[in-house]
């Protein structure tokens, strides 16, 4: 895990995204993919993103970070946690905090996964093979998405780290039944089924430059992005009858669908508004949290993602409720900046950060973290 000094400031961070540059990008026929693999210093992972902006290919870049429409969703991801006060509790003589986890039998070095995200290739070179071995090496999971620009079994073979299968059902029944057998057999250990989504995120920043995925960098595991146009309870009762796997339902915003899925099924729920990217004007996801986790009562893993870009974002996720967290952009632009290393080095800040949280608020593990930390 790589841990950085507090001297090193925004112009090292700055010094190491050029020269990610400098090492002359990758021309994928016209889209130019950094190459960069090195350690990044960090300062915080907020400040990564104007660094990626200046790697990546405007389009590409615009892609990534944008939200839909208005990104009323994509900021309140943001703003939602730096409403939530924290309430720490002094003088308890505590261990050194450990940061550990057990998710679905799999043992995490900290509560945060790599979330699902289309085409890593658009961010560097190694695509998902990078992404695969800096989520490894950090002792964390990826989940690997069905809009992945390498194939799902190249990606099992990148690394030994434990990883799910993120499904875009298909619209035909038997692609989708492959794509999951095919996720079986290349040890997938659980499904992630989005239910919020039937196009890859479309924004405005992209549509004004005219973004479109570049025919260089293809959807390796079904050619073109492909989505079922129209989903329903059937797909769920569909996906468990053809796999063993667990299955996460992600895209939960509401108690009632946490509670419909549990009831059906459903080994694992995911609350999440797809990081803004797809209906703009739905609540933060932290901020649906605490119902749905209260809907839950403990009878399965509660997964969140949206907005966590610091040590206190994950400790509050944790306190409303979550089991864990899952990590979005700022796993694509360490993957830009650094390859491998970057998304390790993004890994280490978090790590950091939320040691040094749990330390002064006063929980020795993850599991004393509760809703008694936040007022
Ligand atoms: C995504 N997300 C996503 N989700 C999913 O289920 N399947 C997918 O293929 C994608 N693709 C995708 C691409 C890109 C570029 C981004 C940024 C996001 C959504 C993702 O899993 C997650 O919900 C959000 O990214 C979390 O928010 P943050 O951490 O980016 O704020």
């Amino acid at each position: 895990m790589t841990q950085k000094s507090a001297e090193a400031g925004p112009a090292k961070a700055a010094k190491a995204a050029t020269t990610a540059k400098a090492e002359a990008p990758a021309s994928v026929a016209g889209y130019r993919q950094p190459t960069g693999e090195e350690t990044l210093s960090i300062v915080n992972l907020n400040d990564l993103e104007a660094e990626a902006a200046k790697v990546l290919p405007k389009g590409g870049f615009a892609f990534i970070s944008s939200g839909a429409d208005n990104q009323v969703t994509l900021r309140d991801n943001l703003a939602a946690f730096e409403r939530i006060q924290l309430r720490p509790h002094y003088l308890v003589g505590k261990p050194a905090p450990e940061t550990k986890v057990t998710l679905f039998g799999q043992e995490l070095t900290l509560p945060v996964i790599t979330a699902p995200m289309g085409a890593h290739g658009l961010a560097h070179a190694s695509a998902e093979l990078g992404t695969a071995r800096g989520t490894a090496v950090a002792g964390t999971l990826m989940t690997v998405s069905t809009a992945a620009n390498k194939t799902l079994e190249d990606v099992a073979s990148a690394s030994t780290g434990p990883k799910w299968f993120q499904l875009y059902l298909q619209e035909d029944q038997g692609k989708s039944r492959e794509l999951i057998q095919r996720a079986e057999k290349a040890g997938y250990s659980a499904i992630v089924f989005t239910i919020d989504a039937f196009a890859p995120g479309s924004s405005d920043e992209a549509n004004r430059l005219g973004f479109s995925f570049p025919p260089s960098l293809p959807f390796a595991n079904t050619g073109t992005a492909t989505f079922k146009p129209s989903l329903t309870w059937e797909d769920v009762d569909f996906i468990k009858e053809t796999t063993d796997l667990p299955l996460i339902l992600k895209g939960v915003l509401s108690p009632d669908v946490a509670e419909k899925a549990i009831k059906r099924g459903v080994n694992g729920i995911q609350v999440s508004n797809h990081g803004g990217r797809q209906l703009d004007g739905v609540q933060a996801a932290i901020d649906a949290l605490p119902a749905v986790a209260g809907a839950v009562k403990g009878r399965v893993p509660v997964i969140m993602d949206g907005g966590v870009r610091r040590g206190t974002d994950v400790f509050k996720a944790i306190a409303l409720g979550a089991n864990a967290v899952a990590l979005g952009r700022p796993v694509l632009y360490g993957l830009a900046l650094g390859g491998a290393k970057g998304v390790e080095s993004v890994y280490g800040q978090l790590q950091a950060e939320l040691v040094r949280t749990m330390t002064i608020a006063g929980t020795a593990n993850i599991a004393e973290i509760s809703r008694k930390y936040v007022l």
